[in-house]
């Protein structure tokens, strides 16, 4: 990519080329202190934050992580701005880009994400739809460089939407095995599924799909799961009862290597996906994952704002 060149963040792949680098830095910068104090390639720019839903994790990650960069962040609550309400997303789009430097957009339908991007003359980070969350993938995979056995793979239990299609998607490109258990009619998107395979057919790496937990977590390094009812969802009543057989518990991880690490995006629902017993135990690393949010779209943020910067310092 040539600095001149705006690019966006809509899903993982997008930033395909660069991932193994990506996921890199963060993990040199994290660990390389003496650097944080001088380092600000976003000096001068703002990058503004748009929410339709709520977020923790990555609203302040967002913002911690652009203030150390030397960046000013803002965050827009979507009740308290025009969009959505009397102005379009193309409109919304075009006006912050006189303003802005980059924005990131947490939105329930992903068109809506790719809309904005398109209108956009600045990058656009997609900051969680119903179809993609690529900086939490960004985040799992520098966790599970930092802690997981690189000899097993990655297992998923629970729903194939959004948290699921990154982690594939990054998993895969960084030469993990990826087996993944959704309930009937859960499974993930055709669409992601087969970038998903094109991905694997380039690196090696395979991707099988049950309907069995058990199956999916034999030997595994990693098991991951997510609550039931994303956000946006809670109308589907019958949703709940899909999962039943799928809650990651005691006797589910008892087929996993024994060194295996438990990982969530957060917010957990404790006595639904997961028990206390697993989320508390010393195979989870649920909040360094969430730490690493921070770490990982500040590499993010400076290999799309100013990648030269991002360039100099991979390149140190
Ligand atoms: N994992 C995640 O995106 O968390 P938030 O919804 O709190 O941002
Ligand atoms: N799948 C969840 C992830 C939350 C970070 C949701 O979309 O609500």
């Amino acid at each position: 990519m040539s600095n001149n060149e705006k690019k966006d963040l809509l899903a993982i792949d997008d930033l395909i080329d660069d991932l193994d680098d990506i996921i890199n830095w963060a993990i040199k910068y994290k660990n390389d202190e003496s650097i944080h104090q001088d380092f600000k390639p976003l000096d001068g720019m703002a990058i503004g934050s748009i929410y339709e839903k709520p977020s923790t994790r990555t609203r302040v990650s967002f913002e911690v992580g652009v203030s150390r960069l030397g960046g000013q962040p803002l965050t827009l609550l979507a009740n308290d701005i025009q969009l959505g309400k009397s102005e379009s997303i193309g409109d919304t789009a075009a006006v912050l880009s006189r303003f802005l430097d980059g924005i990131t957009y947490r939105c329930f339908g992903h068109a809506d994400v790719e809309e904005l991007a398109r209108t956009s003359t600045v990058p656009v980070i997609n900051a969680l739809s119903d179809l993609h969350h690529p900086c939490q993938s960004a985040a799992d995979l520098m966790a599970i460089r930092e802690h997981a056995n690189p000899e097993g793979h990655i297992a998923w239990v629970g729903d194939g939407n959004n948290v699921f299609h990154d982690l594939a998607l990054a998993g895969l490109a960084l030469g993990y095995d990826v087996k993944y258990a959704t309930p009937v009619g859960m499974e993930p998107d055709s669409n992601v599924l087969s970038r998903c395979e094109d991905i694997a057919s380039k690196t090696g790496a395979k991707i099988i799909g049950t309907n069995d937990p058990i199956e999916a977590v034999k030997n595994a390094a990693v098991i991951y799961t997510d609550i039931f009812v994303s956000m946006g969802e809670e109308h589907i009543t019958d949703k709940f009862s899909a999962f039943e057989g799928f809650q990651v518990n005691e006797e589910l991880v008892a087929h996993a290597y024994h060194d295996y690490v438990f990982m969530h995006c957060l917010p957990a629902h404790r006595g639904e996906e997961v028990t206390d017993a697993v989320i508390d135990s010393p195979n989870s690393i649920v909040l360094d994952q969430a730490e690493n949010r921070m770490w990982a779209q500040m590499s993010i943020l400076t290999y799309l704002c100013n990648n030269d910067a991002w360039h100099a310092y991979n390149e140190m």
